[in-house]
């Protein structure tokens, strides 16, 4: 029986990416999302990940479908633009939703099927460390999972390993839609917004796909140089 792997925000973006490449190191995915994920060879799971019953009914139905879990990667977020001025307690549950509250119930409903040996890799942001402009409720949520992060490795450890992604400007749909990155990538050293494949090469990573055994508790930082200017 191959290894399983649940990716959450797998219709788009990094999460697409990082469901293609476990499928790619020989795991069977459940590429979960509000909206069905189509990527050859992947289940897709439909899930509102800030809902515990969606997403307790997607994990099992994973479990059963596919066998119990050696990877979870909390991929699904959602970055609006907000400030002082435009933030609401709409926009903050939506934010706090998704990024905080979807990363701990998937980590959750995920815990008692994962095997020994297995890693979890959240998503978090350089937004955690170094705040852009217009998005004070993100980066907030991304500090959040840098946090919950350290306290799930805490949780889980010696059976599990918890780490967290921290990636720069990446060529998304999700970021495109922005309208701020083509501006953004003229101050990024390397010049040049990250693919979504590199960054899935680091939570393969993270993962335990090669040098990362002792590694629990940690958010990777990979932003082309931006972070340190
Ligand atoms: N793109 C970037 O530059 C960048 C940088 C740093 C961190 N991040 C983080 O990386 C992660 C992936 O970003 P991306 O740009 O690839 O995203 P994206 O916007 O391209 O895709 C996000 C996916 O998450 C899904 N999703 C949103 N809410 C959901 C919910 N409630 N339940 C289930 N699925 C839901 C969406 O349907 C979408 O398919 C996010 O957590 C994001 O905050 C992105």
């Amino acid at each position: 029986m191959s290894n399983v792997a649940v990716v959450t925000g797998a219709a788009s973006g990094m999460g697409r990416a990082c469901a293609e490449r476990f499928l790619a190191e020989g795991y069977s995915v459940a590429a979960l999302d509000l909206t069905a994920a189509t990527i050859d060879g992947a289940l897709a799971v439909t899930a509102d990940i800030t809902d515990p019953a969606d997403v307790a009914a997607a994990i099992e139905r994973t479990v059963a479908e596919l066998g119990p879990l050696k990877a979870v990667v909390n991929a699904a977020g959602v970055y609006p633009p907000t400030t002082l001025e435009t933030a609401s307690t709409e926009l903050y549950r939506r934010v706090f939703d998704v990024n905080v509250l979807g990363t701990v119930l998937v980590t959750q409903a995920a815990a008692p099927h994962l095997v020994d040996g297995a890693a979890v890799v959240n998503f978090a942001s350089i937004d955690a460390f170094v705040p852009s402009p217009g998005q004070l409720l993100y980066c907030a949520s991304k500090a959040a999972v840098v946090a919950l992060t350290r306290s799930l490795a805490l949780e889980l450890a010696p059976r599990v390993r918890v780490n967290a992604l921290a990636p720069g400007w990446v060529d998304t749909p999700g970021n495109k839609a922005t309208g701020r990155m083509e501006a953004a990538l003229a101050e990024v050293p390397l010049g040049r917004a990250a693919t979504p494949e590199e960054m899935a090469d680091l939570v393969w990573f993270l993962a335990g796909g090669g040098g990362a055994a002792y590694v629990t508790g940690e958010t990777l930082t990979a932003t082309g140089g931006s972070a340190f200017r």
